[in-house]
């Protein structure tokens, strides 16, 4: 963690020290990274209008999918601060579904506030929330193997 916040901001994709070392969630993180840069070729492109909301629509579905596995594992690992976690997870699913009720041609400048909002709320939510949860649910998942492979000798 030797990068400022500013510094990660401007990164446009995945980044290794985004790593939580929790598989499953890092290649979700990296996955939604891909989208989001795709979103981000796409803005270049003239005839970019359609498949700006195609790719929205898959990074909202993508994004609500990914909250769901935390969500998930955040639960099972019975991690304290669970709902307020929920809780961003929510703001940011609100912000892409009030972006894909408002968009049309003629407002680009909606586009540019979502990619600005996207790419500060997806660094500083790994740093400031998902760092939180890693402890709690790297040692979930460790019992879990543990009695997984108890229950498979028996
Ligand atoms: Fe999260």
């Amino acid at each position: 963690m030797n990068q400022s916040i500013e510094e990660l901001i401007r990164i446009k994709s995945w980044n290794d020290c985004f790593l939580l070392n929790i598989n499953i969630i890092d290649k979700e993180h990296e996955r939604f990274f891909e989208i989001f840069d795709t979103l981000l070729s796409v803005k270049e492109d003239a005839f970019k209008h359609k498949n700006i909301i195609l790719i929205v629509n898959e990074l909202e579905e993508y994004a609500y999918q990914h909250f769901k596995t935390e969500e998930t594992l955040m639960k099972k690992a019975v991690y304290q601060e669970i709902e307020t976690h929920i809780v961003q997870h929510n703001q940011f699913l609100e912000q892409i579904r009030y972006f894909q009720l408002l968009y049309n041609p003629s407002k680009d400048s909606l586009l540019d506030e979502l990619i600005a909002f996207m790419r500060k709320w997806i660094v500083t939510h790994i740093y400031d929330e998902d760092f939180k949860y890693v402890e709690k649910i790297q040692l979930y998942l460790i019992k879990d193997e543990i009695t997984r492979q108890q229950k498979s000798q028996n």
